[in-house]
């Protein structure tokens, strides 16, 4: 997968996994490295200052959105929203590629999620300033994957593991998981010595990826057993049914709940400690939970350190995106406000 050059990121869209080679991940971690003082309010960097970002919604997000803008204004840039159908001239019967060339006229940098597969590179196709992928359809989620193996680097130092030697368990909807479908390809550039796939067989991961992620030498199980599959891993990853993507509520009612962890299936199956993560929203439903609220006391519950390097991470991209990395410092000044979040 990729072909075999490093991306030039100035100016580049960012629409699939596929795009990367391994130099540019470490490049994206590193830079995201670069970015904590700013995130964590010790600093302030105004290295985008009169920039605009278009933030484009189409498909409801609360994490993605949100962060996505705040990475923005924390390099010094402005954001612009538009959320849901409703509020856009799509209801009119506009063409994407019309609201594209209509809307990179307003903005320097657009971030677009969209519930059908390939509409967001379809936008970019005809957008006049770069476009980064929210999530089109049960596709891809490119930014949400490079968070994830961001904290698989990030939780698995402090055990002395790389993202060359590591097990992972991914769980659920494997199918239509656009989290779990970029994160396979990015598992392509890496070498992690297992990856276990557990899910209903009728959410099992897309032929194509599990193709890939062997074609690229990893040793790939598939099971529909919790417990099995979660024994002797480093990472779960946990995931939600994608209800929006079934023909009907009933159907997805099929399957939730059936992969539930809790403490209790912690203690028993995993190690001690074996790091718990998930793209959010858990569904925290009775009927749902799969990742009970017992958890949330676990050290190893890596949900909002996760949620919370997407912030770092897609400061990077833009700032990769603008070629500005070497400036960012530059740019920094002192804050005059102490904030007074703490870390989870
Ligand atoms: C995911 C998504 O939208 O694909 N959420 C997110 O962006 N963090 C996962 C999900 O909705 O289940």
């Amino acid at each position: 997968m990729g072909d075999t050059t490093n991306l030039n990121f100035a100016g580049s869209h960012i629409l699939s996994i596929d795009q990367f080679q391994r130099e540019d991940i470490l490049k994206i971690f590193s830079t995201a490295d670069m970015m904590e003082p700013y995130a964590a309010r010790q600093s302030q960097t105004r290295v985008l200052e009169g920039a605009i970002l278009g933030n484009m919604f189409f498909e409801s997000s609360t994490r993605t959105r949100i962060s996505f803008g705040a990475a923005f204004n924390l390099l010094g840039g402005e954001v612009r929203e538009t959320s849901g159908f409703e509020s856009s001239a799509i209801v009119k019967g506009e063409s994407l590629k019309d609201t594209a060339r209509v809307l990179s006229g307003y903005s320097d940098i657009i971030c677009m999620r969209h519930p059908t597969e390939g509409s967001v590179a379809e936008f970019a196709s005809a957008s006049r300033v770069p476009v980064v992928n929210g999530g089109d359809g049960h596709n891809e989620h490119p930014t949400q994957a490079l968070l994830d193996l961001y904290t698989i680097q990030r939780e698995l130092k402090g055990s002395g593991g790389n993202l060359d030697s590591f097990r992972i368990a991914m769980i659920g909807d494997l199918k239509f998981g656009r989290t779990v479908h970029s994160l396979a390809r990015l598992l392509c550039l890496f070498d992690p010595s297992r990856i276990v796939l557990v899910s209903p067989q009728e959410l099992s991961m897309p032929g194509e990826l599990v193709e890939a992620l062997k074609a690229a030498g990893h040793e790939v199980v598939e099971t529909d057993q919790l417990n099995e599959g979660i024994s002797g891993v480093d990472i779960v990853y946990s995931t939600r049914i994608q209800e929006e993507r079934f023909p009907s509520a009933e159907e997805a009612d099929l399957y939730r709940g059936k992969f539930r962890l809790n403490q209790a299936i912690y203690t028993e199956n995993c190690q001690p400690n074996t790091v718990i993560m998930h793209p959010l929203p858990r569904d925290s439903r009775a009927e749902a939970n799969e990742l009970d609220s017992d958890l949330d006391s676990n050290p190893n519950l890596a949900i909002f350190r996760q949620a919370d390097n997407g912030v770092l991470v897609r400061m990077a991209l833009f700032a990769l995106i603008f070629d500005v990395v070497h400036l960012v410092d530059k740019h920094a000044s002192e804050l005059p406000w102490r904030s007074t979040r703490h870390n989870i």
